[in-house]
């Protein structure tokens, strides 16, 4: 699908965005595996966390409900049955790795696969701890998707992650869930803590010492009313809208500003951005709160160490936004952007020259110099969700009219994105 992106004269208005995607997978694996009826509001829009779903009913957990509210059916920890066929994880990075540590501690058999992009996708920094919890799991090159898990009995482990990825946590975390003792994970650097928010919502016993979490096995997971906030990593290309087009001031309700994910904020606002957020709730174990952002001269900056990791979703559009700046934008740190949906400094990196911007290619990152002016071209996708929205939030800057290609890739988190932009364009 090709989208035309005419240039804007104000990014406006008050807009509602889909459940945080990283949240809505949580929600709906620890549902199936507790006990009881879990009603969730705001799921996740995304084909991602409908995979999730897929896999979750496939195990045989009854799903009941559609478009963003869900009831989850879960059955308890023992209560998957296994799958009449292969697991589909689509899409779907969190899906698959996440699940596995699951279905490894299950008395049967699983086999997940992806699409093309997820079956390039690294997997051995999952089954290398599963394997040390005693789990038996083969896999293409012994690295790649399809994933064959024999399923079985596990033993508790005391893991130091080798990268920061929320992923791997949770995989190893959700294993420990079924191993008789307590597993342990330390993180290089602080990740997304949804998971054990969630945990803990759901009556784990979990504790957390600065980058240290432990975890009992066998807890009894109760079901909950839950409610999904808007995804700040959605917003994130609303919110570098509206900073970049002059004239803009948009308000974004509801979203999660949980603060191992809100590092975007602060790095904004720290380049000179007006980001305004007038109050804070808690829902769930988890910080709620509108965003309001007018239009910003900004300064440019660096993103690198600790806030490449805590970055690492929203370097695209930031990469579109650091041309703007004064100074420009440098990224390091960030090789963890190869393995994602696609080699996100590469993609990002070409896409910016069809622009016209001067971009540096780095091994772990990308260098933007600043006052460069967008200028309208034909971007690619290459099927990576966050590639084409960040190349429409810069088409909205561009000197004429821009086109995306692959714009269809967006439905991975944000299938309303499009209709979303247009409603707050003038
Ligand atoms: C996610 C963790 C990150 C992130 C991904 C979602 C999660 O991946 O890039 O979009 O929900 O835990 P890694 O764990 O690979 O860093």
């Amino acid at each position: 699908m090709r989208k035309l992106i005419h240039p804007a004269s104000s990014v406006s208005g008050v807009i509602t965005l889909p459940g945080d995607k990283s949240i809505s997978h949580r929600y709906a694996l620890i549902a199936s595996i507790a006990e009881g009826a879990t009603h969730i509001l705001n799921y996740s829009t995304g084909a991602d966390c409908h995979s999730t779903l897929g896999c979750v009913r496939a195990l045989g957990i009854e799903v009941e409900g559609s478009g963003t509210e869900f009831v989850i059916h879960g059955r308890g920890l023992d209560g998957l049955r296994q799958a009449a066929g292969d697991l589909d994880a689509g899409n779907s990075g969190s899906t698959i790795r996440m699940l596995s540590g699951i279905l490894a501690a299950q008395p049967f058999a699983s086999r997940l696969f992806g699409d093309e992009s997820l079956s390039r996708r690294p997997m051995r920094r999952i089954m290398q701890p599963l394997a040390q919890m005693g789990a038996s799991i083969r896999a293409r090159e012994d690295k790649f998707p399809p994933l064959e898990i024999a399923g079985g009995a596990l033993r508790p482990i005391d893991y130091v992650l080798p990268v920061p990825s929320a992923q791997v946590k949770t995989c190893v975390l959700l294993a420990g869930l079924y191993a008789a003792g307590r597993t342990t994970v330390t993180e290089p650097v602080r990740s997304r803590d949804h998971t054990e928010i969630a945990l803990r919502e759901f009556g784990a016993d979990l504790t957390v010492e600065r980058r240290k979490i432990s975890l009992a096995g066998h807890p009894r997971l109760t079901a909950r009313e839950l409610a999904v906030p808007a995804d700040l990593s959605s917003a994130a290309f609303f919110i570098v809208a509206a900073l970049l087009v002059p004239g803009s001031e948009l308000t974004i309700r509801g979203v999660g500003l949980n603060p191992t994910r809100s590092a975007l904020l602060d790095f904004l606002v720290g380049m000179g951005a007006n980001i305004r957020i007038p109050e804070l709730e808690s829902h769930n174990g988890e910080l709620v709160g509108d965003i309001v952002v007018r239009h910003s001269a900004l300064r440019g900056g660096t993103i690198d160490g600790a806030l490449a990791a805590a970055l690492i979703d929203e370097i695209p559009v930031l990469a579109v936004l650091g041309a703007a700046t004064e100074q420009g934008l440098i990224v390091k740190d960030a090789s963890e952007l190869r393995i994602k949906e696609t080699d996100r400094i590469g993609t990002v990196v070409e896409n910016l020259r069809r622009a016209g911007i001067e971009a540096e290619e780095l091994p772990d990152g990308m260098a933007i110099a600043g006052r460069q002016k967008f200028h309208a071209a034909e971007f690619d996708s290459h099927g990576d969700h966050r590639i084409a929205m960040a190349f429409a939030v810069g088409a909205l800057a561009g000197d004429a009219a821009s086109v995306i290609e692959g714009a269809e890739a967006a439905s991975v988190s944000f299938p309303e994105f499009w209709d979303t932009l247009s409603s707050c364009l003038a």
